[in-house]
């Protein structure tokens, strides 16, 4: 790569030992990724984890005096207080490792919004604002939704651009790398929200490539929540960083605008029975279930309202978690939703992440509803079988403790 000599000067430590650190990282993965130069960006979200690995990393930037030049938002971890009040008492070593990261962020200079739909509120980019986000369903959506620019940084590197301020000039960056090379046929009706759930996996089923897709025949423009469906299973299900839709978003006015001077590869057919059939392999059979669970990725007021409306007056016979960003669960207290909510028995915790040990320990081994196939995936590490139906669906699920069909 070519550095100028304020990059230079970083490396050779004239701005402190953690700049130095994180721009070598950096200068590594440029290497690798053949990129030039470094780009200034206004914008981070990190990935954090409150995991092992995380905490080493962060507590070793901020053992060598570095500070984020760009505060990034954060991933949520696990809110202490409100499940030691209500779920169980947390084991000593989650309370140490959770309060540790959260102390090393504070201390790097990082923003402790704990949400990871940054791209809805909070931490909101503009059309082509270079910025370094990591975060499954993060990346797709500000390339793809909002046409802002970042490459699919991991929780590390995206820590690392949010002290130096810049990344190396790659991928995603460039004009040419962000055109389709995959023509995607939808040839089945695609209207509500779960239908993007369904959708974002099935591609990735059919296609297992790295090149950006284009989507044909979607004739309305998705919900912001459909959109952040789509983008959160394209990139679990897959490795989809970025992609179109033809006429809606906003790189691709026309199929030819969104092809450039690339030419497509392969066109792949999504029919009403591929999806009928991912749906039927990836939400499996009814049964009586232990718990329900929302929020993977956090979800917004709107779907907050929409399980107000269904369990208003009613009880859940099952503990049911919505998750939401500390803003939305505000909002939820002020508009009433969330008495009717624990009216009903529920909860509505902010904060807090699907997949950070141990907090859902009391349901390992157990059986939940859920709307979404990534809380699902990413639980079965842990012994937690999910049934995936549609937000009302697993709402009524949970009144009766069962998923009937
Ligand atoms: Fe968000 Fe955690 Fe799911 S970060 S998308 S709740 S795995």
């Amino acid at each position: 790569m070519k550095l100028t000599g304020y990059e230079q000067d970083i490396l050779d430590g004239k701005y402190g030992e953690g700049m130095a650190y994180a721009l070598g990282i950096q200068v590594a993965i440029g290497n690798a990724f053949d990129a030039d130069c470094f780009v200034p960006i206004t914008r981070t979200h990190v990935a954090l984890s409150a995991q092992d690995a995380d905490l080493w990393f962060a507590e070793k930037l901020l053992s060598k005096g570095a500070k984020c030049k760009i505060p990034p938002t954060v991933n949520p971890s696990i809110n202490l207080k409100y499940l030691n009040d209500h779920l169980f008492e947390i084991p000593e070593e989650g309370v140490n490792i959770v309060s540790a990261t959260n102390e090393a962020y504070r201390k790097l200079g990082a923003q402790l919004t704990f949400n990871c739909t940054p791209y809805l509120q909070q931490n909101v980019p503009a059309y082509g604002e270079v910025i370094a986000f990591s975060e499954s369903s993060a990346t797709p959506y500000v390339n793809s939704v909002i046409g802002a620019r970042t490459n699919r940084e991991g929780s590390n590197s995206a820590l690392c651009a949010a002290v130096t301020g810049m990344v190396p000039r790659y991928g995603l960056l460039l004009d040419e790398n962000r055109k389709a090379e995959i023509e995607v046929d939808v040839q089945a009706k695609i209207e509500s929200d779960f239908d993007y759930q369904i959708l974002g996996w099935c591609y990735p089923e059919k296609y297992k490539g790295l090149e950006i897709p284009i989507f044909r025949g979607i004739k309305k423009r998705p919900t912001p929540e459909g959109f952040m469906n789509f983008g959160a299973q394209l990139n679990t299900s897959g490795c989809v960083s970025m992609y179109h839709i033809e006429g809606i978003t906003p790189e691709a006015p026309t199929f030819e605008a969104a092809v450039g001077n690339k030419k497509i590869k392969e066109v792949i057919t999504i029919t009403e029975q591929d999806l009928a059939d991912t749906r039927q392999r990836l939400c499996r059979e009814p049964k009586k279930i232990d718990f329900a669970m929302f929020g993977c990725p956090h979800i917004t007021i709107n779907q907050v309202a929409t399980i107000a409306r269904v369990c208003e007056g009613r009880k859940f016979k099952v503990p049911v978690w919505l998750l939401v960003s500390s803003l939305t669960k505000e909002l939820a207290v002020r508009m009433g939703y969330n008495a009717i909510i624990q009216r009903a028995g529920g909860h509505i915790v902010s904060d807090t992440c699907i997949d950070v040990p141990p907090c859902w320990q009391p349901y390992y081994h157990g059986v939940g509803v859920t709307d979404s196939p990534k809380c699902a995936y990413y639980n079965e590490i842990r012994d937690i079988e999910f049934i995936i139906r549609p937000i009302e669906e697993a709402v009524e699920a949970a009144i009766i403790g069962e998923v009937l069909k």
